[in-house]
């Protein structure tokens, strides 16, 4: 596991756009496995830049997004299809046809599930994931006390990542309680993991997934076994490791 220390946000974030371009430029038709949230908005404002300004091309590129809520349309402001779309599939030439994101609002969320998987082993399998990582220690939305082995499932968002949410929703009530997330087994066959996480409020997370023991109370300690796994974090998600990393 590599982890990698940046100055600040700005920087660990063209970090992660680096690796990804990187791949991109040797493989023009990889699959990316995409999150969602706030961490990896700079992720995708730099790959749009690269799009616009340094010619790097995503019509090849297949992608696969972790999670969606259950229950919000597609066009939802607060779905992730909209998040993706607003924030970054909008503005680069990808093609429509190789973007899938769980759909919210599928009638047999089992069938739906299992399709999912089927299409990303059709697909070749992930190449590169990109992840975020909950002040709890969840990955997707595979809160503590997830099967480690798991697969794409329908999942209940724990309290805390319910209050966390709250912020992007008019009313507490409104706030999804349910969403189908990319299983934790699902996520560790993807080739290489790409984890992001910034701020004080990711430090402990990141001090448990980098330095703790592997449980499934904290998911993301799971990473650990993952051969090619790099942990990009900003200098205040680092504040609370007892080593020295990479810069
Ligand atoms: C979203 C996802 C979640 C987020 C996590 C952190 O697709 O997979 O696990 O990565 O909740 O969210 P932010 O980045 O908003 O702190």
């Amino acid at each position: 596991m590599l982890v990698i220390v940046k100055e600040d946000y700005d920087e660990m974030t063209r970090e992660a756009a680096r690796r990804v371009a990187s791949l991109i430029r040797k493989k023009p038709d990889c699959v990316l496995g995409l999150a969602t949230g706030s961490t990896p908005l700079g992720l995708y404002k730099e790959l749009i830049r690269m799009y616009k300004e340094e010619g790097l091309r995503f019509s090849k590129v297949t992608t696969f997004n972790l999670d969606e809520y259950v229950g919000l349309p597609p066009t939802h402001p607060q779905s992730y299809h909209y998040f993706m779309r607003v924030n970054f599939f909008d503005h680069i030439d990808i093609n429509p046809r190789y973007i899938y994101v769980p759909h919210g609002m599928t009638e047999d969320v089992a069938a739906f599930c299992q399709w999912y998987e089927e299409e990303i082993q059709k697909a070749g399998g992930i190449d590169l994931q990109v992840l975020g990582i909950g002040a709890n220690g969840h990955i997707a939305f595979n809160e503590p006390g997830s099967s480690l082995g798991s697969r794409t499932r329908i999942k209940t968002l724990s309290e805390q990542t319910i209050k966390d949410n709250a912020r992007f929703f008019e009313r507490f009530e409104d706030v999804p309680r349910y969403a189908i997330t990319m299983g934790i087994g699902t996520i560790m066959e993807a080739r290489q993991l790409v984890l992001l996480a910034g701020g004080r409020g990711k430090a402990q997370a990141i001090k448990e997934t980098v330095e703790g023991p592997i449980t499934a109370m904290v998911p993301a300690t799971i990473v650990q076994m993952h051969q090619w796994a790099t942990i990009i974090v900003d200098k205040e998600g680092a504040s609370l490791l007892s080593r020295t990393y990479d810069g």
